[in-house]
């Protein structure tokens, strides 16, 4: 893929170029993330937003290959530090998971194990990426267990998941994801279900971890007001596809595509967060089989008779990009 114009490659922790993922086959697969392209930089939290079945979480899982039974990557190249990550063996993919790419979802307790206190837990994660004894293992988890402000590190070692409330579950996987020192997190919708105030630590122990280590940060959320605050850049995800991706003050103040318009027009401005994005009426489309037209035409007010055929994403800015007819710019030719 042709790196952004400020992109140095030494910079880029992942490029993603031209990723299909479909899920079942035939005609009647669909088209879960449809040529999507995009890089994340060394030390930068790069925001992915969009409604409900936009393709986000397939997106990440994409990466992880940990897509559904019936899902697939069909097209396209991810590379991790230069690594080809479409084509690595299952092993070499399991090695990368957890130790140089780790990942939170909004639930903790998928990822946590019910029948383990959390301290082994993360001890279990220490000794699978470092080199050392069972006893450092436990002193290392209840100092990355005080790290991320666990109140009584030490004494809740030996507590189980369940004792925990869904805020400090959140801040103990930030714990695992410090346990090997990643070059990427990859953070699905991980405070959706926080209050605000928790939001913001977990925010807040995100942007502390990227300052201090470096790591790239995918961050996928609904929360527009979230990533305004706490994002470098913004990729918007519409039926599959980036529909728009810039940097985050340009995606707020120059919106292009009429779809992030109309998002950020429904935004209640100010602070209100866990708020989901669900400002517009009708839903996004299911894509299968051949995609016809512009996606958001049939909710899009400016749409014309050329909105039929569908639209290339088209740079009309430094960094920044739309897929749109009516955005001026020239079309992309890096897919
Ligand atoms: N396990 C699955 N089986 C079949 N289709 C799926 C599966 N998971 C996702 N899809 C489909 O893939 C598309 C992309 O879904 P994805 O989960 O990536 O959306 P999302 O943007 O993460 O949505 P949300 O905000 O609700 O998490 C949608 O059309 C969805 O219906
Ligand atoms: S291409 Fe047409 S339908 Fe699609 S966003 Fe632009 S104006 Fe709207
Ligand atoms: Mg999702």
């Amino acid at each position: 893929m042709a790196l952004m114009t400020d992109d140095k490659p030494d910079d880029v922790a992942l490029a993603v170029s031209n990723l299909h993922t479909t899920i079942g086959t035939g005609p009647g697969a669909v088209r879960g993330v449809d040529g999507v392209s995009f890089t994340v930089r060394r030390g930068e939290i790069f925001g992915i937003a969009g409604e409900s079945g936009s393709g986000k979480s397939m997106t990440a899982f994409s990466i992880l290959r940990l897509l559904p039974t019936r899902g697939r990557i069909s097209e396209g190249s991810i590379l991790f530090k230069g690594e080809e990550l479409t084509t690595l063996s299952e092993a070499g993919m399991r090695k990368l998971r957890g130790d140089r790419i780790a990942m939170i979802f909004q639930d903790p307790m998928t990822s946590l194990n019910p029948v383990f206190t959390v301290g082994s837990q993360i001890s279990e994660a220490i000794l699978q990426h470092r080199r050392m004894s069972a006893t450092q293992a436990q002193a290392e988890a209840i100092r990355l267990m005080e790290i991320v402000e666990i109140p009584d590190a030490a004494s809740r070692y030996s507590a189980f998941p369940h004792q925990f409330s869904g805020g400090m579950r959140q801040r103990i996987m930030i714990a695992m994801a410090l346990s090997c020192a990643p070059d990427l997190l990859i953070a699905d919708e991980p405070t959706t279900a926080l209050d605000v105030t928790v939001e913001k630590q977990i925010i807040g122990f995100l942007q502390k971890l990227r300052r201090e280590t470096g790591v790239a940060i995918m961050l996928i959320t609904h929360n527009l007001n979230l990533l305004a605050e706490n994002s470098d850049r913004i990729a918007i995800m519409y039926a599959g596809q980036i529909v728009e991706l810039a940097p985050t003050s340009e995606i707020f103040a120059n919106p292009r595509h009429p779809y992030t318009q109309a998002l950020l027009n429904s935004m209640p401005r100010g602070h209100i967060s866990q708020q989901r994005l669900v400002p517009l009426a009708g839903v996004p489309p299911r894509i299968v089989g051949k995609r016809s037209g512009c996606s958001f035409a049939p909710r899009c007010p400016m749409a014309q008779e050329l909105c039929t055929t569908v639209p290339e994403l088209r740079d009309c800015g430094v960094g920044h990009s739309a897929r749109c007819w009516f955005v001026e710019g020239s079309p992309r030719h890096d897919k």
